[in-house]
């Protein structure tokens, strides 16, 4: 579930309301850093923010006090969800321009997580077409764009570009995490990378799987709001963020991970190569060259995913995937049957530039009851959100039987 709210703050009139916002989203249990601008200031005292949040208020990039201030990333990657209320012209007009010249405008643009704006202003700056351009720009890059009430407005005026109430902001952030967050308590165990079969102390057998594929869907599935652990092999990525990391070298510590970590997962993604044979021994010292040839005795590992079939249970979804050069659909139908998968995904690693240690990739998904999805070729952090959401409904199909 959702754990830290940025809440932006920009220099309206309306910006009195937010304390009330801040002190709701407190009592609710969330962990909220307040962000205020130079002009927010005017407005309201960062000590009433930091009192009601219990966090350092941030307005400054380069204020040395800040514990985000070298790193003013961190706050962008810890947020669940930024909250901009009240959402000046001036502001929105930044963030729809990509500026950064404070923390708040800096942190928007570094957040991945959504974000959701209040705008309140005059009627005028309101329906003025620069605003509403601004605000389009920002809908179309998809962020959550409230509209704004009627009513009596600080300026005199009557009209629109009054601020919701902050109650009407919290329902707002709250359908909106409903919609985003839809594998809230789903627990996720996703595979990827190579594994490592060990010759000797310097030497080892593997394979080009770079692991991009499994961390993408790892990721996607963090931010529908799952669960979700990470076996990982040995990869040159950064871990997934919210992730449960755990790191493996050869077939057998996949193995032996894997199975111990599934009786606890409700969807199995198994998107790892793992290698099929191991060196029958392992040399302890360095093998020294000689002169003639040299014959390597190799043995079968385990099958993970025979042995996560073996211990599958009621409810659980398990997909694997079939890399293949040749013999597309029939390599996949029997590794579906086989491995009694729910959904297997087929990609073709023989094409140029897709597959292995590449960014994109091609997918098509064979389900247990027949049905086909090609999702085409596209970038693996795309193919991953589609991923994600067709096994989503599948699992729920599942659990509706
Ligand atoms: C009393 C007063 C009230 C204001 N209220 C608003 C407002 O509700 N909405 C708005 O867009 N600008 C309002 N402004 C203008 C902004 O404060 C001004 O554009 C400022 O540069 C915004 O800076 P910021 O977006 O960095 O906070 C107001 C200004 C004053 C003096």
């Amino acid at each position: 579930m959702p754990r830290t709210v940025v809440v932006g703050v920009s220099g309206g009139i309306a910006a009195y309301k937010t304390a009330y916002l801040v002190s709701a989203l407190k009592k609710q249990g969330y962990d909220v850093h307040v962000l205020m601008t130079k002009g927010a200031l005017h407005f309201v005292s960062a000590l009433t923010f930091e009192t009601l949040s219990g966090n350092a208020v941030l307005t400054d990039t380069f204020d040395r006090k800040s514990e985000f201030n070298v790193e003013h990333v961190a706050l962008a990657k810890k947020a669940d969800m930024i909250v901009v209320a009240p959402a000046t012209a001036d502001l929105i007009a930044k963030a729809a321009a990509g500026l950064a010249d404070d923390m708040l405008t800096t942190t928007l643009l570094a957040a991945r997580c959504p974000v959701v704006f209040a705008p309140a202003m005059n009627e005028a700056m309101y329906h003025d077409p620069a605003t509403q351009c601004n605000l389009e720009v920002l809908r179309r890059r998809g962020a959550y764009v409230m509209d704004t009430g009627e009513g009596y407005l600080a300026c005199g005026d009557v009209g629109a570009g009054r601020m919701r109430e902050p109650d009407e902001i919290l329902e707002y952030m709250h359908a909106v995490w409903a919609e985003l967050y839809d594998m809230h308590g789903v627990r996720v165990l996703v595979s990827a990378g190579p594994t490592r079969e060990m010759i000797d102390p310097v030497r080892y057998i593997s394979n080009r799987s770079s692991g991009k594929m499994g961390y993408a869907i790892a990721e996607a599935a963090v931010h529908a709001g799952a669960d979700v652990t990470l076996v990982s092999g040995p990869v040159a990525l950064p871990p997934v963020d919210k992730a449960r990391m755990v790191s493996v070298v050869s077939a057998a510590d996949m193995a032996r991970e894997m199975t111990a970590l599934a009786p606890e997962a409700d969807i199995i993604v198994m998107a790892a190569a793992v290698a099929d044979y191991t060196p029958k021994s392992y040399e302890p010292q360095k093998i020294k060259k000689g002169n003639g040839g040299m014959t390597l005795e190799l043995v079968r590992t385990v099958d993970v995913l025979q042995e996560l079939s073996k211990i599958k249970r009621e409810n659980q979804l398990l997909m694997g995937f079939a890399a293949e050069t040749q013999n597309f659909e029939e390599n996949a139908l029997t590794k579906l049957r086989s491995k009694n998968l729910d959904v297997i995904a087929l990609n073709d690693v023989s094409r140029e530039g897709e597959g292995f240690d590449a960014d994109q990739n091609n997918i098509r998904l064979y389900f247990r009851d027949g049905r086909v999805q090609d999702l085409g070729s596209d970038d693996k952090t795309v193919l991953a959100l589609r991923i994600i959401d067709e096994i989503k409904n599948a699992y729920r199909q599942l659990c509706a039987r």
